[in-house]
């Protein structure tokens, strides 16, 4: 369903800087890609391409089979909303508002009725386990709570495509394996495709299968298979080949 074909990209600036080489990817239907590598490695601008945040120098990216890139402002703008999903570090939410029209938002934006963006509301709540935080305001729930809202809220629409840019990176790990386990439950059930950047090996090892880049290019890939903590072994040995920072490594948890 996703294509990137030998996507480059260069930052032109004072210093130009090439932080992506020729990156080939295919992600099929239904599947949970993560992509990993050292922090500086262009996980973020590969994930800023594909979610038409951020053009490519050279290569294309297709959604099935469509180039978001060659879109007119208003098709991209609908394209965006309707297609993609986005799940950010920090949530990402608006504090104005409660946790109920942060996840009714995108609906809103596409004129649907009152009545069934509630409904659609709480049966994600539902899923998501926040109910009784609906009526609450952004800042009286906690950080693995606002997180659950925004998935809520990438996923009301019933995106093609979510794409999560470190969402556990402001969790703890109690609530990093809640967000993960419905990430992987919402993959399942709703049958979005989902791409995944992470530095957390706890949190790729819920994904069918983990890409790294080492400096912008292609460096490996590894399958789960159906052990999820075998899996988990082979990201972190993964890791500790290819190299990273010491902070990328301290950060792992167990
Ligand atoms: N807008 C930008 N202008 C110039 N350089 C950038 C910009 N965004 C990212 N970079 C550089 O590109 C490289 C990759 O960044 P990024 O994709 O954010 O890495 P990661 O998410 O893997 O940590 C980094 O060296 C970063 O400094
Ligand atoms: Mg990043």
């Amino acid at each position: 369903m996703l294509k990137v074909k030998q996507v480059s990209k260069v930052y032109e600036g004072k210093l130009t800087y090439r932080a992506l080489t020729d990156i080939d990817l295919s992600v099929e239907d239904n599947e949970f890609v993560g992509i990993m590598g050292p922090s500086g490695s262009g996980k973020t601008t590969l994930l800023n391409i594909i979610a038409t945040i951020d053009e490519p120098t050279t290569g294309e990216v297709t959604i099935n089979g469509e180039n978001p890139h060659l879109l007119k402002k208003e098709d991209l703008a609908k394209f965006r909303r309707r297609e993609l999903g986005f799940v950010f570090q920090d949530f990402n939410l608006l504090h104005t508002l409660t946790v109920e029209e942060n996840i009714v938002l995108p609906l809103t934006l596409d004129g649907k009725k009152v009545k069934e963006m509630k409904e659609k509301a709480y049966q994600f709540a539902d899923k998501l386990g926040i109910t009784e935080i609906m009526k609450k305001r952004t800042y009286e729930i906690s950080g693995g709570q606002a997180q659950r809202a925004a998935v809520a809220r990438a996923m009301i629409h019933s995106p093609q495509l979510l794409l999560a840019d470190e969402p556990t990176g402001n969790l703890d790990s109690r609530s990093s394996k809640d967000v993960m386990e419905m990430l992987a439950s919402l993959n399942q059930n709703e049958q979005t495709t989902m791409l995944l950047v992470t530095h957390d090996a706890q949190a790729a090892s819920y994904c069918d299968r983990v890409v790294f880049i080492r400096d912008g290019k292609f460096y490996s890939e590894i399958h789960r298979g159906d052990n999820r903590q075998a899996f988990f072994q082979k990201i972190i040995d993964t890791l500790s080949l290819m190299g990273g920072d010491a902070n990328d490594l301290s950060s792992v948890r167990v």
